[in-house]
């Protein structure tokens, strides 16, 4: 069976993934204590042991507004070691699929970011991980780079579920109206994933998979279908909560401008992105954002 290193499993895409990838093979996911991603040299020793067919990295340093006082983890982790992850896989000859984020854009204009556009980091966490995407193509690895944004779902903590939360205890809650995106189900990321790696093994049935991920190289956005807001997906949620428990009292939602609730990162306005490319070579379109989260609400 195929080894599959996959690291964050702890995390919500890890733990997706962690279902998503194991027909696949044999996954191997060591946690931070066996493989710190803030130690390049114990993450190659641990790498080399194990030497994987795949690695799958959906670990980083995800604390967006801590990242703006503490840099040099958030690069540790966001850069450094995905080009250990690169130059190991390398020399293995193994792939590696790696994600990314909607904040490497600054977030300009109204319409889907595609891969080709300039990005423009406004914070220092997609600074990082702009730099980590950077590092991992310059190492010559195959690789794919899946950009994604607003990843939530059923477990872990993501914005919806503290939503839900807060809104069984408040009786109003007021919500960003002005940043515009999708939120994407941690499962459909997952699931994507998979079919991607056995749509490149399937290319590399005649020759060895280090001489078929050359064509599939790149960064491909992943973002769930459709957009909103941060203030339209908390609603869609509630309505839908409520919904299932008529007898629970919800808050009610306001929408406000960023200015309102200041952070210490910028977050980018748009996040849109295109899903074109992604359903051009792999034949896969990430589900609806209302879908999944009617999915996500009706599994709590
Ligand atoms: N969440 C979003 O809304 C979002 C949006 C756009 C892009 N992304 C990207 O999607 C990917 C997955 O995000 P996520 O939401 O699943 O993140 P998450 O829930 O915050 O999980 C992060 C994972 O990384 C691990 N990790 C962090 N530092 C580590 C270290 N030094 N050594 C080993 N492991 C370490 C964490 O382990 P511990 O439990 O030990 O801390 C955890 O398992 C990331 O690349 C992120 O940048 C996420």
């Amino acid at each position: 069976m195929a080894k599959i290193l996959l690291t964050g499993t702890s995390g919500q895409v890890g733990a997706a993934l962690k279902t998503a990838l194991a027909p696949l093979g044999e996954i191997i996911a060591p946690g931070r204590a066996e493989m710190d991603l803030g130690n390049p040299e114990s993450m190659r020793e641990f790498i080399r042991e194990v030497a994987p067919r795949w690695i799958v990295n959906p670990a980083a340093y995800t604390a967006v507004d801590k990242a703006e006082s503490e840099p040099e983890l958030a690069y540790a982790v966001n850069e450094h070691a995905v080009r250990v992850f690169g130059e190991e896989a390398e020399r293995l000859g193994a792939g590696v699929i790696h994600f990314s984020t909607d904040y490497v854009f600054d977030g300009s204009g109204d319409k889907p970011y595609r891969e080709t556009d300039p990005t423009g980091p406004v914070s220092v966490y997609g600074a990082s991980k702009l730099a980590g995407e950077k590092a991992l193509a310059a190492t010559g690895a195959g690789h794919m780079i899946f950009r994604t944004s607003w990843v939530y779902g059923a477990t872990g903590k993501n914005f919806l579920l503290t939503i839900l939360r807060l809104a069984r205890e408040r009786e109003t809650m007021s919500i960003v109206d002005d940043q515009h995106g999708a939120p994407t189900w941690s499962c459909d990321l997952a699931k994507m994933t998979q079919r991607v790696i056995d749509w490149v093994e399937a290319s590399a049935r005649d020759t060895e998979l280090k001489d078929a991920l050359p064509q599939w190289n790149g960064v491909y956005h992943a973002a769930g279908s459709g957009e909103t807001t941060w203030f339209g997906f908390a609603s869609e949620g509630v309505r839908l909560a409520a919904e299932r428990e008529p007898g629970v009292k919800f808050a009610s939602l306001a929408g406000i401008p960023t200015t309102a609730y200041p952070t210490p990162a910028k977050r980018p306005a748009n996040s849109r992105m295109s899903g074109e490319k992604l359903a051009a070579r792999f034949g896969w379109t990430m589900m609806g954002w209302k879908e999944s989260v009617a999915e996500v609400v009706k599994a709590l």
